[in-house]
């Protein structure tokens, strides 16, 4: 486990409008005293983070994007830079989610130019990395997840990895109302940590937080929190829903 508490990261995918988002933040805001040790962020779309981010300015709420590229300006049509970010006080990024990898062919050397990117501007990449139910089913989800997560690392061998976080997320897991059990996520975690501690050594693989993600609710949060090597979540749908998500930052303060 890392310390200073669990990371609860909000993804809120494309859902967003100006009233919803506004009601949402607000609702998180009136509980935002009872976070403890647990840190919350939120990742809206792109177009909502310059309102969300003056919403919570000066709260324990940070402010995350689902995506950001590894150029700081040109013609880079769609995309977002990590300096502009950085002017709406951004301090993560979601990179490589599974639904950028299989919808917008996002390679892993996309995936880890952008966490460099963003490791470059201090802000803090949150990698995505899981493997498909085929492939659990066959027995090599390690495999799979270790090669998604050393091919990003290994592109900055020659850099200092700064802070960064790694979210686990089975794809079969995503928005299906299955989670992963809290033993599964836990010994994939276990060997992520180890992963991360054979590339950058004992003292980085400590500090990095390993968070998991796939059909969190407040229902198994605990069980998922109770894990040594699970030190937060990335929540998709309850994210939405202020009730849900302040249930499971609960959940990650006790
Ligand atoms: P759900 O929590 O909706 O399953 O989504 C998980 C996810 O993809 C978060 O990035």
């Amino acid at each position: 486990m890392v310390s200073g508490g669990k990371l609860v990261v909000g993804n809120w995918k494309m859902n967003s409008s100006p009233a919803a988002d506004g009601a949402l933040v607000g609702q998180l805001l009136r509980s935002a005293g009872s976070f403890g040790a647990a840190s919350a962020v939120v990742c809206p779309p792109f177009i909502a983070i310059p309102a969300v981010a003056e919403m919570v300015a000066g709260s324990p709420i940070a402010v995350g994007a689902q995506n950001v590229h590894w150029e700081e300006k040109g013609a880079f049509t769609g995309e977002i830079s990590p300096s502009m970010l950085r002017n709406y006080s951004v301090t993560y990024a979601i990179v490589g989610h599974s639904e950028r990898r299989a919808l917008f062919g996002e390679t892993d050397a996309a995936v880890a130019r952008r966490f460099w990117a963003a490791v470059g501007a201090s802000i803090v990449p949150i990698l995505c990395v899981g493997e498909s139910g085929e492939e659990r089913n066959l027995g090599v989800q390690n495999a799979i997840v270790e090669s998604q997560l050393r091919a990003v690392l290994r592109a900055g061998e020659a850099g200092s990895p700064g802070k960064f976080a790694v979210a686990y997320e089975p794809i079969w897991a995503i928005g299906t109302g299955k989670s992963a059990s809290a033993a599964d996520a836990q010994a994939m975690h276990r060997h992520l940590r180890s992963v991360v501690e054979d590339v950058f050594g004992e003292g980085i693989a400590k500090r990095t937080p390993l968070l998991y993600g796939g059909s969190v609710s407040r229902h198994g949060a605990a069980d998922l929190f109770a894990e040594k090597d699970i030190d937060g979540a990335l929540v998709g749908g309850a994210s939405l829903v202020a009730g849900e998500f302040l249930a499971i930052i609960s959940a990650a303060a006790n």
